[in-house]
C-alpha cells in the first residue's frame, strides 16, 4: 500500500510540474530599436524609427509588447508617443539617448512626451541625455521676450498606472520630467543629475496629478528637486537626496485662477545636501484662487548646510514689485501640516520660516523634534520667524519656535 501511495504522489508531482512548466507563457513581444533599423551611432536621427516601433507595438492586440534601446548611443531629434495603446507596454533603456545639442533642433516643448497611455513601464540602466550645456546660457526669458524656447526631456500627460525605474537623466535643457494629469504613477531608483547653476533644470514637476510615489531616488539639479503644483494629491516621496537644488517646493501656488488644492502630501527618510531651501512652501502675496494646502507629513528629514531648511513663504514675489500689490494677502489656506523629527545645519541663522497670510492665517501646524543648527559664519544659533501660525509643539525645539 505504501508504495502504491508513494507512486501515486510521484505521479501527481510529476503531473503537477509538467503541468506548470508546460503552461504557454506570456512573453512581451520585443522590439529591439536596433534590429529595427536604429542607428547607436550618436548622430543619425532615429526619431521616426523611434515613433514606427511605438505605433507597431501601441496598435498590437495579441499580449504586451516590450521596446528594448540596448548598450549604444541613439540621437534623437525629438519623439511623441500617443495612445491609447491595447495592451501594456515594456520600454526598457539600456542605452543612451541623446538629445541635439542645438535646443532649435527640438521641434516640441519636451523631448521625449508620452500622452494617453495606461500600463507603461520605462526602466534600464540607461541614460537620457539632454544635453543642456549650449542652452543654459540661452535662459533669460526674464529679462529677453525673444528668448528660445527650451525644451523638457521627458513628459507624461494623462497617463495611468505606470512607472519609471532605474534610468539616469542628465543635463536637461529645462526640467528633467514633467507630469501633467498622471494618477498612479511610480518613479523608483531613478538618478537625475544637472549642474547646481543651470537654470530651470527641475528634476520632477507635476501638476493635477494624484497617487504618485517617488522612492530611492537621487536627484541633483540646478532648481527644484521636486516641483509639486496646484491639483496634485496622494503623493508619496521617500528616501529621495536632494542636493544641489532648491529642495522639495510646492509651488509656486495661487498666481492664476482655477487652481486647485494640494493635498495628502507625505515627505519621509529625505537628505538634503547643500540645497537652497529643503522643505518649502511658496504662495503668491497677491493671489486670484483661493485654495486650500493640506494634509501634509515631513518626517526624518536630515538637513546639511541647507540655505533655508524650512520655509513657508506666503509673500512669494520673485521678480517685485509683483503686479496688484495693493490686493493684499495669499488666499491660500494652509492647514495641517506636521514636520517631526527634522535635524542637521542651517547655513542662514533663520533655520525656520513660517510666514503665513494675514488673511488665511496657517491652521494646525504640528512641530515635533526639530533641531537645526546654524552652522554659518557671524552667529552661532539658529533662529525661527513666525507669521499668522497657529499650531502645537513637543519634544525638542532647536531653533526656539515661535507659534503661539
Ligand atoms: C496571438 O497569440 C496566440 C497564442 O499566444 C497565437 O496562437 C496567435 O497566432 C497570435 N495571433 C496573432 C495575430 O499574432
Ligand atoms: C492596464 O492594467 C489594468 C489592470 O491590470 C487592466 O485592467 C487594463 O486593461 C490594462 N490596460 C491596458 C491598456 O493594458
Ligand atoms: C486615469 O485615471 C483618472 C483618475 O483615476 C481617470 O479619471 C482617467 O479616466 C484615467 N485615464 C485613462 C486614460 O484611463
Ligand atoms: C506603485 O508602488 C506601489 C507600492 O510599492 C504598488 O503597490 C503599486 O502597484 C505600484 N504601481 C505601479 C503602477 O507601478
Ligand atoms: C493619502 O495618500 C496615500 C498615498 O500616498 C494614500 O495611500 C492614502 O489613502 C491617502 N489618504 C487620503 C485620506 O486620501
Ligand atoms: C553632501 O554633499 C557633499 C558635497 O557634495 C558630499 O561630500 C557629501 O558626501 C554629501 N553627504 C551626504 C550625506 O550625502
Amino acid at each position: 500500500m505504501a508504495s502504491i501511495a508513494f507512486v501515486f504522489k510521484v505521479l501527481c508531482v510529476s503531473f503537477l510540474f509538467i503541468f506548470v512548466a508546460s503552461r504557454p507563457t506570456i512573453r512581451p513581444k520585443m522590439f529591439n530599436v536596433q534590429r529595427h533599423g536604429s542607428k547607436p551611432d550618436g548622430k543619425t536621427d532615429n526619431a521616426n524609427v523611434f515613433t514606427s516601433i511605438w505605433s507597431r507595438a501601441c496598435k498590437r492586440k495579441n499580449g504586451s509588447s516590450k521596446i528594448y534601446v540596448p548598450k549604444g548611443t541613439f540621437y534623437l531629434s525629438g519623439v511623441e508617443f500617443v495612445g491609447p495603446c491595447k495592451n501594456p507596454i515594456e520600454f526598457v533603456i539600456d542605452g543612451t539617448l541623446l538629445a541635439p545639442a542645438n535646443p532649435s533642433d527640438i521641434k516640441q516643448d519636451t523631448w521625449i512626451n508620452f500622452r494617453y497611455i495606461n500600463n507603461l513601464s520605462i526602466s534600464g540602466s540607461g541614460t537620457l541625455d539632454g544635453q543642456g550645456k549650449q542652452s543654459w546660457p540661452l535662459n533669460d526669458c526674464h529679462k529677453n521676450p525673444n528668448c528660445p524656447k527650451l525644451a523638457m526631456t521627458m513628459g507624461f500627460a494623462f497617463v495611468n498606472n505606470s512607472n519609471i525605474k532605474d534610468i539616469t537623466s542628465l543635463n536637461s535643457k529645462m526640467g528633467h520630467f514633467n507630469f501633467f494629469s498622471v494618477h498612479y504613477f511610480n518613479i523608483t531608483g531613478v538618478s537625475i543629475t544637472a549642474p547646481g547653476d543651470s537654470p530651470n533644470t527641475d528634476g520632477i514637476k507635476m501638476g493635477s496629478c494624484s497617487n504618485m510615489h517617488i522612492s530611492n531616488t537621487n536627484i541633483g539639479t540646478g532648481d527644484d528637486c521636486i516641483a509639486i503644483l496646484s491639483g496634485t494629491t496622494n503623493l508619496d516621496i521617500s528616501n529621495v537626496k536632494c542636493g544641489p537644488g532648491h529642495g522639495i517646493s510646492v509651488g509656486s501656488l495661487g498666481k492664476n485662477k482655477d487652481e486647485k488644492a494640494v493635498k495628502n502630501l507625505t515627505v519621509r527618510d529625505v537628505i538634503f545636501n547643500g540645497t537652497s531651501d529643503g522643505i518649502r512652501i511658496k504662495t503668491w502675496e497677491s493671489s486670484a484662487s483661493k485654495i486650500l494646502v493640506s494634509n501634509f507629513v515631513y518626517e526624518n528629514i536630515q538637513m546639511i548646510d541647507v540655505g533655508k531648511p524650512i520655509n513657508i513663504d506666503q509673500k512669494y514675489c520673485p521678480h517685485p514689485p509683483c503686479e496688484h500689490e495693493q490686493k493684499g494677502e495669499s488666499h491660500v489656506q494652509i492647514q495641517d501640516l506636521k514636520l517631526k523629527n527634522i535635524y542637521g545645519t542651517s547655513k542662514n541663522k533663520v533655520a525656520m520660516n513660517l510666514q503665513c497670510s494675514k488673511s488665511f492665517p496657517c491652521k494646525n501646524v504640528e512641530l515635533i523634534d526639530i533641531n537645526i543648527k546654524n552652522n554659518g559664519l557671524e552667529d552661532s544659533s539658529s533662529i525661527a520667524v513666525c507669521e499668522n501660525v497657529d499650531g502645537s509643539v513637543s519634544g525638542k525645539m532647536v531653533p526656539q519656535h515661535c507659534i503661539n
